[in-house]
């Protein structure tokens, strides 16, 4: 017989593994800077490179001048409940990566939304494990089918950022198994994921990164995972332990727990070279799928169509949006004049932080989507409330360039630095420019104001800095590092340091010096800081009495609130889930001053919306990614509909059932054992302020039958709708199985599948949604294995987990 592709790749990748001396092996497992594997020429082998992900390939150098398209965030991705569009986001972003020269994407994160509060909430997809499974296979089937690799992250549990180091979180089997394993094994059976990341976290007891039992036995061993894990970035502790748990990549590097640490290991007789060899053969295997060893055929020969990152941006963005409340029809807009009101409606949060950062060509904010789509004259904007209490990257209205020079003065490299932040790592320096050579950088161009008055320049970072705005020195010293805190250069907050009376429209000079560290210490030399800046203060309630104002003299106020960086990001959790600022105290005056208030909540997790009775219309917008402000035009116009629905339960902090997520002496106990989001909420018997699955789109639906066919292994449930509204519209049928004789030890319902369907005014669609045998089964922790739950269950098909519109009884 034939050999297949994999055999014949499997063949070559044996004869290379036999051609590799120990060190060469060792070197292999080993990042040889923050992103890359290195090259071994003597079997044909180039670098293999990584980069973040999710929503962008960010590409190895981390800076604007190198932009990414920017889709919108995972929870709008899940919110599209469309693992067909999650698939044609991963064709885009392995386009992306190629023209990156990435390999990899590290993407996507399937953990779960086990509280609210989790900083990295924006970036994973949902509270539901099978929604996340279904989202985040089309998301990997779409990459690889671009021949890029990914690696599903962070296995396994880690769904919050306190102490993420370090902290053991401590998970019942069951839970393990149903909620936060699950969307992994989902992945692995349908997209062959050919990469994993093991977490900073423990699981009961035991750090991720040398989990034999998870990675070994169960990932491996039960599910036939057949790819690479990489460490998450300084994951990896040990030498020994992380091999025998089975991880094949410790990055980042050049210094790392393998490499030559490894060799020695094994020279010492403390760990076999067959284990080794294990791990060299899972990269070599990963390094020919995606073609970067010699004489191995890539997993794909021929790359998929160009895709139109721009259009697909935006077209992600409005499916992606929920329309929570939408009192009396007050969207689509009526024709008239429109307030927009908000920080955000012209300084578009379309992104969260940390490592999901890149940095887009452009952005489309909701005052310049709007601008295009409205006629003329028929729009004015107010800022209302600025949540932004600090300094920001520098950029609007500035044009800056970093100017390298060497300990003479001479310049010896430039580059471009739009939005005056600074980030090179290892070997990324401007053209001419080494770590040896290079003495200075200067961020240097000018400055125009979009408003007069006293603006506030700072920087980020630590080292010697000058700063100099229109000729005159500020600030001239040194920032020490900060003690205890290792990412404190990268994260650290931004410090004022001059305050200077500016003209709206009367550009300035702008300059910040800084003298670069002597790096030969350290493992890998980072040149980082930031030139920041803040627009001049306004009183808090004048800035609301003149939006109350514009309101007031129009037909619909339309009013963005957002959080902020220092609310959603990576390395740190949220301590409530209020908007910051003043955002509360402006929507209720606008809704005071017009009942046609509509309100978009700009943000990537759940925040609480006390004012949502009283206005008219609410729809969440996530962070949309660059063509958020074109997307939502579309929505607020009725050129779309708004397709979203909720893939996480909003509601208070007071009601929320999971809010713990800090260790106590290292342990964080997963107490709530399978009841997390609405299995939550249903049990506690709380109503949340929007439930799991909502959203209203422009038209209506009915219910009008459904029908449940199957057998154990799996059970057709076909639903007919009708479109009772006026116009066309797409519906997602929910599919939810509830034990017809409640069992306290299992949720009342759980999502079992979903499928979407289109109609146009009056017309009736039918659509068949597939509930696999995993849907009704449990994980017996006394057998250790799944069980099938016999019994009578009540299939309800419906609008979200609390609008159940029809119901068939069935026996399995
Ligand atoms: C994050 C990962 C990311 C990695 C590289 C880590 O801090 O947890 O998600 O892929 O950095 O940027």
């Amino acid at each position: 017989m034939a050999q297949t592709a994999e055999e014949r790749r499997a063949a070559v990748v044996e004869a290379a593994l036999g051609r590799l001396g120990l060190d060469a092996k060792t070197r292999l497992l080993a990042g040889q800077d923050t992103w890359s594997l290195p090259a071994l020429p003597e079997i044909g082998l180039d670098p293999l490179v990584m980069s973040d992900g999710p929503i962008g390939v960010r590409g190895v150098r981390w800076s604007a001048d190198d932009p990414s398209v920017a889709l919108p965030s995972p929870t709008a991705l899940a919110a599209t409940w469309d693992p067909a569009l999650a698939v044609r986001a991963g064709v885009l972003l392995a386009q992306e990566a190629r023209r990156k020269g990435v390999h990899v994407l590290l993407a996507p994160t399937v953990n779960l939304h086990r509280s609210p509060l989790g900083g990295r909430h924006f970036e994973a997809y949902s509270e539901d494990p099978y929604l996340t499974g279904r989202v985040g296979a089309g998301y990997v089937t779409g990459v690889q089918s671009g021949g890029v690799g990914t690696t599903v992250k962070h296995f396994v549990a880690n769904d919050a950022e306190t102490d993420r180091f370090t902290v053991d979180n401590i998970v019942g089997e069951r839970a393990l198994r149903e909620l936060y394993l699950a969307p992994f094994e989902t992945i692995v059976a349908a997209a062959r994921p050919w990469g994993v990341m093991t977490a900073y976290n423990s699981v009961n007891g035991t750090t991720m990164t040398e989990h034999r039992h998870l990675v070994e036995e169960v990932l491996r061993g039960e599910w036939g995972f057949d790819g690479i894990n990489v460490s998450d970035w300084n994951a990896a502790r040990s030498t020994v332990a992380a091999l025998l748990g089975g991880l094949d990549i410790a990055m980042p590097g050049p210094r790392t727990v393998y490499g030559p640490a490894l060799a020695q290991a094994v020279r010492d007789g403390e760990v076999e070279e067959a284990a080794v060899d294990e791990a060299v053969r899972r990269v070599l295997r990963l390094a020919a799928r995606v073609g970067v060893l010699a004489g191995a055929e890539p997993a794909v020969t021929e790359p998929p169509g160009t895709v139109d990152g721009v259009a697909l941006a935006r077209e992600i963005a409005r499916r992606s949006f929920v329309l929570v409340r939408n009192d009396g029809g007050a969207l689509p807009l009526r024709p008239g004049t429109v307030a927009l009101i908000g920080a955000a409606a012209r300084d578009a949060r379309v992104l969260g932080g940390g490592s999901a950062t890149v940095f887009p060509a452009r952005i489309v904010s909701p005052l310049d989507g709007l601008t295009a789509a409205l006629p003329e004259g028929t729009l004015s904007y107010a800022v209302g409330a600025d949540p932004n209490t600090e300094l920001a990257t520098a950029g609007q209205g500035f044009e800056l360039r970093a100017v390298c020079r060497d300990s003479d003065g001479t310049v010896i490299g430039t580059r471009d630095a739009p939005d005056g932040h600074i980030q090179w790592m290892g070997s990324d320096l401007p053209e001419g420019v080494t770590h040896d050579i290079l003495h200075t950088v200067e961020l240097t161009g000018t400055f125009t104001p979009r408003e007069s008055g006293r603006h506030t320049f700072g920087t980020r970072g630590v080292g010697a800095f000058t700063l100099t705005v229109d000729g005159t020195t500020h600030y001239d010293d040194v920032q020490p590092p900060p003690a205890n805190d290792p990412f404190g250069a990268f994260f650290g907050g931004p410090v004022p340091r001059a305050e200077v009376d500016l003209a709206a429209g009367v550009p300035v000079g702008v300059s910040l010096t800084r003298v670069v560290h002597r790096t030969a210490d350290r493992p890998m030399p980072v040149i980082t800081f930031t030139l920041v800046h803040q627009e001049p203060r306004r009183d808090p309630d004048e800035l609301i009495a003149e939006a109350v104002e514009a309101a007031r003299g129009a037909d619909t106020a339309v009013v963005v609130v957002a959080t902020t960086e220092r609310v959603e990001s990576e390395g740190f959790d949220r301590e409530d889930l209020r908007l910051p600022g003043r955002q509360d105290d402006l929507v209720r005056a606008v809704a005071a001053a017009n009942p046609r208030t509509v309100v978009i909540v700009n943000a990537g997790s759940p925040v609480e919306l006390p004012w949502r009775e009283d206005v008219a219309a609410v729809l969440l917008s996530w962070f949309p990614g660059q063509e958020g402000g074109a997307a939502l035009a579309d929505v607020l116009t009725g050129a779309h509909e708004p397709g979203g629905r909720l893939p996480t339960t909003w509601g208070s902090m007071a009601d929320a059932p999971v809010t713990r997520v800090g260790p106590t002496d290292g342990a964080l106990p997963y107490d709530e054992d399978v009841f997390i989001g609405y299995r939550a909420w249903q049990r506690a018997g709380r109503t949340p302020a929007y439930p799991f699955g909502h959203g209203l789109g422009y038209t209506d639906w009915a219910y009008e039958s459904a029908g449940a066919d199957g057998t154990a292994d799996g059970v057709t449930v076909t639903v007919r709708v009708r479109n009772t509204g006026e116009r066309a519209g797409r519906e997602i049928v929910q599919v939810y199985l509830a034990p017809s004789e409640p069992d306290p030890s299992r949720p009342a319902r759980w999502l079992a599948g979903f499928a979407s369907v289109e109609a146009g005014p009056g017309a009736r669609a039918e659509v068949a949604v597939e509930l696999p045998r995993r849907a009704f089964e449990v994980w017996d922790e006394a057998t250790a294995s799944w069980s099938y739950v016999k019994g009578s269950y009540e299939i309800e098909a419906g609008r979200s987990i609390e609008d159940r519109r029809i119901t068939v009884t069935i026996n399995v």
